[in-house]
């Protein structure tokens, strides 16, 4: 299995073997929260469009799979000469310049560039995590790591993988990248951020807007309505919750228990309660909803076999007067 490159709050490699029995067969997979990239990476789909509304994870994936002997390079050197705190700030203090410039993402170079510092950043920084302030830039503390791994390796894999499926990056806030979703034998898996245990933990915050409840509400509709239009199938995962439960309600829900990333908080080191919610659709439309208008004569053997034992044709049967 090939490894993230990068660290990210949230990544799934940990959840894998709950979660990838629960993905259906596919042509693409489409990921509107690809974060770490752990799944991309553990799937075999033919194709995937991978999105993600932070402009510098989607950077750093396109100009590594375009260059990544250049991307290497450039890192190498940040990596080899910066594991102090006073280097860590010069590459802090040269990214957040470069966002604020005129040059911007403009030249190949300096996205080459904005991509070396930004994996630099992400192994440096304090326990990998990503966090912008509006004023400042990214403002993630100095790690103090005594070794930090360079991930070649994982890079180069990553780079084989995106090329061979010509794996298409999309940076866009979910309601975007799922108007990408056509008709097809498409699964949407959605990770995103997950909603807080208790009403005391916080929201993790991987961008400069929160991901609300509100937020959830609207993926939910979101994809009942890519479901509706094209029968893609859909695959959700989240904490396991009661607000989960209720805002996901059409999905059909399966707990999961994965352990915390290690930390020194030793209340922290307990599993994990999540869940993987699939979508139940119809066999025969691969439409949510029940009554299934579009396939009628086609209804599915699931579907038709629920219904039956649900007792939906009891009082029906024996109604037809057929003499008028
Ligand atoms: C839980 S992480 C995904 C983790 C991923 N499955 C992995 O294995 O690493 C959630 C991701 O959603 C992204 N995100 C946050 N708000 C978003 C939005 N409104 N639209 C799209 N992506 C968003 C974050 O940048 C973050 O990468």
């Amino acid at each position: 299995m090939i490894r993230p490159f990068i660290k990210w709050a949230g990544g799934k490699t940990r959840a894998l073997p709950s979660l990838l029995p629960h993905l259906p067969k596919a042509d693409c997979l489409i990921e509107p929260f690809v974060g770490g990239a752990s799944v991309f990476l553990a799937t075999e789909y033919r194709h995937y469009v991978l999105a993600d509304i932070n402009p510098d994870l989607i950077n750093l994936y396109r100009e590594v799979t375009r260059y990544p002997d250049l991307v290497i390079d450039a890192a190498r050197e940040l990596f080899s000469t910066n594991n102090s705190p006073e280097g860590y700030r010069e590459v802090r203090a040269a990214f957040n310049e470069q966002a604020s410039s005129t040059v911007k993402f403009g030249f190949e170079m300096a996205r080459i560039m904005r991509a070396a510092q930004f994996l630099y950043l992400n192994r440096h920084g304090y326990n990998g995590l990503c966090r912008y302030n509006r004023k400042t830039g990214f403002n993630v503390p100095f790690g103090k790591y005594k070794r930090v791994y360079f991930p070649e390796n994982e890079i180069r894999l990553f780079a084989e993988k995106a090329n061979d499926t010509k794996a298409i990056f999309l940076c866009a806030p979910f309601q975007r990248s799922l108007q990408a979703v056509t008709a097809g034998d498409v699964l949407v898996y959605c990770d995103p951020p997950y909603l807080p245990e208790s009403k005391t933990a916080n929201f993790t915050q991987y961008h400069t807007e929160p991901f609300t409840e509100d937020s959830h509400r609207q993926l939910v509709q979101a994809l009942l309505e890519v479901n509706r239009k094209h029968g893609v199938k859909v695959v959700i995962s989240n904490s396991d919750t009661e607000a989960t439960r209720a805002i996901y309600q059409p999905f059909r829900m399966h707990e999961i228990s994965v352990q915390r990333s290690v930390s020194t908080n030793k209340d922290n080191r307990q599993k994990a309660k999540e869940v993987i919610g699939v979508l139940p659709v119809c066999d025969g439309c691969g439409r949510y909803g029940g009554g299934c208008p579009d396939c009628g004569a086609v209804m599915g053997d699931a579907t038709y076999n629920a219904m039956v034992a649900a007792g939906t044709f009891d009082d029906l049967e024996g109604d037809y007067d057929f003499a008028s």
